[in-house]
C-alpha cells in the first residue's frame, strides 16, 4: 500500500515575534504566535483593535517580515527567499483586499481589475479579456469601462475582490473588507468570499464583528499580540462565550 503524502500547509507560523522599532526602543507587537493553515480553509482573524492583526496579516502577505521566528508559505521559508522570489510567491499565490478598497480613482474599473497583470507581460486583450470576466463574475460587467466613484461602496469592494483574483490566486489575504461597509452590503461581499472559499481558493480574513466571523469555518482570536482563541466556528460562538453561566 502506497500512501499519498500530506501536503505542507499553506500557512505554516511557528514562535513568530514582531517588534517595531520605535524612538523608545522596540515595541513588541506579535509574541509567540503558532498558527498552521491549510489548502481549503476558511478562517476569520479576530480581536480588538491594536491586538496585532493587520501586523500579522502584512506578514502573511509578506509585505513586512517577522523580527524572529519561522513563517513558510505553501512549503517555503519565506525568511529564505530574496526580494524577487517573495515578489514572484506574493504575485502567483497571494490576492490581497482591504478595508479601503485602494482602487485607482482615474481609472476604469476593468483597467483596476487588469492592473496587476501589467507586470506579468500579459497582452492587453488578454488582460481586458480576464479582467471583464472576473468583472462578470462579482455581477459588474456592465460597468467595465465605470469610473470608481460613480459606483457604491459595495460595489468598489466587488472590484477589489475581481483585481485580487485576477491572477487566479490559491490565497485570499483581506484586512477587515466589510469594515467601511453597512450591514446587508457586508452580508453580500461575505457570500461572495463563501462561494469563492467553495470553489477552492483557501481564506484569511480579518474582522471584529462576530456576526461576519460566522461566514469563516475556523475562528482564531488575538489579544495583545498573542493567540488566545483557535476553535472550529461552531465552537467559538460569541452568544455563548457572553452567556452567564446557567445553573439548573
Ligand atoms: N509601523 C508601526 N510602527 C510602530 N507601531 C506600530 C506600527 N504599526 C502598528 N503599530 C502598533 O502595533 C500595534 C498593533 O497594530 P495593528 O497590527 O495595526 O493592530 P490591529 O490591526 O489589530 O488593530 C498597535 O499598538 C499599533 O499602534
Ligand atoms: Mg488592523
Amino acid at each position: 500500500m502506497t500512501t499519498l503524502p500530506i501536503p505542507a500547509p499553506v500557512i505554516e507560523i511557528l514562535g513568530l515575534y514582531k517588534d517595531y522599532q520605535t524612538p523608545a526602543g522596540p515595541f513588541p507587537v506579535l509574541k509567540d504566535v503558532n498558527l498552521a493553515i491549510h489548502a481549503g480553509e476558511f478562517v476569520a482573524i479576530m480581536g480588538p483593535s491594536g491586538s496585532g492583526k493587520s501586523t500579522f496579516m502584512n506578514i502573511l502577505g509578506c509585505l513586512d517580515r517577522p523580527t524572529s521566528g519561522a513563517y513558510a508559505l505553501e512549503g517555503q521559508d519565506v525568511a529564505q527567499m530574496d526580494k524577487d522570489a517573495t515578489a514572484r510567491l506574493r504575485g502567483q499565490a497571494l490576492g490581497f483586499v482591504f478595508q479601503g478598497f485602494n482602487l485607482l480613482p482615474r481609472m476604469s474599473l476593468e483597467d483596476n481589475v487588469a492592473l496587476p497583470l501589467v507586470y506579468c507581460d500579459t497582452p492587453k486583450e488578454e488582460r481586458r479579456r480576464r479582467a471583464r470576466a472576473l468583472l462578470a463574475k462579482v455581477g459588474l460587467e456592465q460597468y467595465a469601462t465605470t469610473l470608481p466613484n460613480r459606483i457604491s461602496g459595495g460595489q468598489q469592494q466587488r472590484v477589489a475582490i475581481a483585481r485580487a483574483l485576477i491572477n487566479t490566486p490559491r490565497l485570499i489575504l483581506a484586512d477587515e473588507p466589510t469594515g467601511n461597509l453597512d450591514s446587508h452590503t457586508s452580508e453580500e461581499i461575505m457570500e461572495l468570499f463563501s462561494a469563492l472559499n467553495r470553489e477552492g481558493i483557501t481564506i484569511v480574513l480579518v474582522t471584529h464583528e462576530p456576526d461576519i466571523a460566522l461566514y469563516a469555518h475556523r475562528q482564531v482570536r488575538f489579544l495583545d499580540g498573542r493567540i488566545v482563541h483557535d476553535a472550529p466556528t461552531h465552537e467559538s460562538g460569541h452568544v455563548l462565550s457572553t452567556q452567564p453561566e446557567v445553573t439548573c
